[in-house]
């Protein structure tokens, strides 16, 4: 006899449940936008909608806080908590690219835009990131250095509202599993396009050298790839 299928909702918490191993809890914690304060320590954020200079001015009030990181997280969840108004001023992604909203040597904020299916290369950041998402769905797994390489231990699946945060040291890969674009707030804790990082082939997982260039040139490879 057929088990019944579970509710929606069910399926819906039984898949995050499965995706999110508690080890990747550890090192790629997350939030879920819903459980957010209005008043979020000093920063009073907006009831409704999203206003792309306040959030900014918010982002670098938190991030001057002893907690950087901690608090300009709270800032991004209460954001992504209505992630249909984040989409109406950012704008339904259509295209891979990065919107930068604000770049200075301790803060960058822009929005990723990944193309249906896209991947990216495990890669590190040297600081500090967040990302919150607000249209579609973006697949990570994480990965730790080992003694000649690197292994793959966690996963965990991000959907609209989501907020993931990952510690300096943080080294993961990403997938846009959907055939729409996915658009999600990307903040680093220093100036991301300015820095030096590593990034694995996907074959061999051998490590290369990656920057803010490596990462421009990839989104063109992927809006040509669109285009054909
Ligand atoms: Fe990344």
């Amino acid at each position: 006899m057929m088990p019944a299928m579970p509710s929606r909702a069910l399926r819906q918490v039984s898949r995050r449940k499965v995706l999110a191993g508690a080890a990747f809890a550890v090192a790629l914690g997350s939030v879920k936008a819903a459980a957010c304060q209005t008043v979020v320590g000093r920063h009073v954020m907006q009831k409704n909608g999203f206003d792309r200079e306040r959030f900014v001015e918010d982002c670098a009030a938190a991030g001057r806080e002893s907690d950087g990181q901690a608090a300009v997280r709270e800032v991004l969840v209460r954001a992504v908590a209505d992630s249909g108004a984040v989409r109406s001023v950012m704008g339904e992604p259509l295209r891979a690219g990065m919107d930068v909203l604000h770049r200075s040597a301790t803060l960058t904020i822009f929005a990723a835009k990944w193309t249906p299916q896209m991947n990216l290369l495990a890669h590190d950041h040297r600081m500090w990131a967040l990302i919150g998402i607000y249209a579609g769905r973006e697949d990570n797994i994480l990965w730790r250095r080992t003694r000649d390489g690197i292994e793959a231990y966690g996963a965990r699946v991000l959907f609209a509202g989501d907020v993931a945060f990952l510690p300096s040291g943080a080294i993961h890969s990403v997938t846009n599993p959907l055939q729409r674009f996915t658009g999600g707030i990307h903040i680093y804790g220093g100036d991301f396009f300015d820095t030096a990082r590593s990034q694995w082939n996907a074959e061999t997982l051998k490590e290369e050298r990656s920057d803010g260039d490596t990462i421009r040139a990839m989104f063109e490879r992927e809006n040509e790839r669109i285009r054909r």
